[in-house]
């Protein structure tokens, strides 16, 4: 992606990529589109593909391939044990990261699974930036908990800081010396940070971190799922690196961490994962749970065709072409949406643009779930699905209130060059009629409540027959239109 300046003087992300394989999608009528989310339980994980336009529920495994991805996956080599395939996909990580070993699991929270076995014991904490939802759930499965270390920036949902995924080096201190080396398992940063509005870490950050943590003898693992997004943003914010090669970029952060592990459903623009790691100790504890857990250790649990896909994938990763489309266009939505005074997570980070749910609709209680009726709403005016991230992300607090999320947002994924400018555009048109009649959204409640990871199979009801008057709204707007 690039942004070019056209005759009218106005600038333009022009696509660096031409489209040669397409999937048709539908646009239901709106009367359709109240029925699905019903039949959803107002919950957008629930909703079929067939009645979705715009899926904007995530980036993971949804990115669109390139032909040599493509190509790679006919070569793979098949085999229980040994494959040449490992081995290819392999060498590219040692090139890209100068990483010794390679652990391949199935996607990204095998890894966190693997990790959370080896290091993480009863009453220990693990310090981060900020906890993503299934790297939580592994470290409290095993009896530890997570302490969040991020700067105040970071919980701003309007800010101009570049890196918002930033530690605050104070708070990492102060908590090391409260906790003491033996109680903190590791350190963990996120990078870029998902559920704050996948924002960026910044180098000198990681660089510091790095530092105290080799001080004490502390841990330090990166969760490099949202790598791409980060490499673009250090590139683009950060004066020191304008000029620096994305490969080189990529191996100084390297550099800094003890043990790297991604979801190559992201990172790579295939389905799997992996783990990273120089040290022959801390490779051989976390070996041994691989054939448990995952598959042999040359597949880990992936399909091979999808291990060749990835090793083509991440060198494309290096290519700032390839990266610069998702934050580009993540920004493009949000300037659309901004100069109509549309509450968004500021400045645009990577992985898609975040609604603000608690501006957007101050009149729903949290524990009526903001975020979550927005993108029930969304779907209804638009056919485009977002995801909730907020209190309905949560888990309850062991006596069964619920934890109140910091930020309530809905998040709506702008997956590798899988959209056009003209669906960007129509999404920021849906999102604006939404926001004139917001006053129309109300709140939801459970029906079926799961205890862990609710938000992905839940399902839940309008608290009145909001989505019924949204609907009839619609169709006295837009009368025949879909
Ligand atoms: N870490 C981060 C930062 C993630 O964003 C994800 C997944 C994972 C770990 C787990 O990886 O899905 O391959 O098991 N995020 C997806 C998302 C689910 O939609 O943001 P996984």
């Amino acid at each position: 992606m690039s942004n070019v300046k056209f005759l009218s003087g106005e600038t333009i992300p022009l696509e660096m990529h031409k489209v040669r394989m397409v999937q048709k999608v539908n646009l239901l009528p709106v009367e359709d589109r109240l029925k699905c989310m019903q039949e959803a339980g107002f919950n957008t994980f629930m909703l079929k593909n067939r009645d979705i336009f715009l899926d904007m529920l995530t980036d993971s495994g949804v990115n669109a391939m390139s032909e040599n991805q493509y190509a790679a996956m006919m070569r793979a080599d098949d085999s229980y044990a040994g494959s040449e395939t490992f081995y290819r996909l392999e060498a590219v990580l040692q090139d890209i990261f100068q990483t010794r070993h390679f652990l391949p699991t199935h996607q990204g929270r095998a890894c966190e699974n693997i990790i959370a076995r080896t290091f993480v014991t009863p009453g220990s904490v693990v310090l981060t930036n900020y906890h993503f939802t299934t790297t939580v759930a592994h470290i409290t499965l095993m009896g530890g908990s997570v302490e969040e270390v991020i700067g105040d920036e970071g919980f701003k949902i309007h800010s101009s800081a570049p890196f918002k995924g930033d530690m605050d080096i104070d708070k990492l201190n102060e908590a090391i010396n409260r906790l003491g080396k033996e109680k903190i398992a590791f350190v963990r940063i996120e990078m870029g940070t998902n559920l704050i509005g996948g924002q960026p870490v910044s180098m000198g950050n990681m660089r510091e971190v790095s530092r105290i943590c080799r001080e004490k003898g502390i841990l330090l693992i990166c969760d490099a799922s949202l790598l791409a997004d980060n490499l673009y943003f250090i590139k683009m914010r950060d004066e020191k690196y304008k000029n620096t090669d994305i490969k080189e970029i990529t191996r100084k952060i390297a550099s800094f961490m003890d043990v790297i592990y991604f979801s190559a459903r992201k990172l790579g623009s295939a389905r799997g994962g992996g783990i990273l790691v120089s040290d022959d100790g801390l490779f051989n504890r976390m070996r041994e749970l691989i054939p448990l857990f995952e598959g042999f250790l040359t597949y880990g649990g992936m399909s091979v065709r999808e291990m060749e896909a990835m090793a083509v994938g991440l060198q494309e990763t290096m290519d700032i072409d390839v990266i610069s489309q998702t934050p580009i266009f993540v920004e493009a939505l949000c300037n659309e949406l901004i100069v109509k005074g549309i509450p968004v997570v500021t400045p645009p980070g990577g992985l898609g643009c975040h609604l603000d749910a608690s501006q957007f609709c101050p009149h729903i209680p949290q524990t009526q779930y903001p975020a979550g009726a927005l993108a029930a709403a969304l779907f209804i005016a638009g056919g485009v699905r977002g995801m909730e991230r907020g209190t309905l992300s949560e888990k309850r607090n062991d006596d069964g209130s619920e934890r109140l999320a910091i930020m309530e947002l809905v998040r709506l994924a702008v997956p590798k060059r899988v959209f056009t400018l003209s669906q960007i555009k129509y999404t920021a048109d849906r999102i604006a009629w939404l926001f004139k009649n917001r006053h129309l959204i109300g709140g939801l409640e459970f029906v079926d409540e799961p205890k862990l990871l609710r938000f992905f199979i839940g399902k839940l009801k309008a608290v009145n027959n909001w989505p019924d008057q949204l609907a009839e709204q619609f169709r006295r707007d837009f009368g025949g239109s879909l």
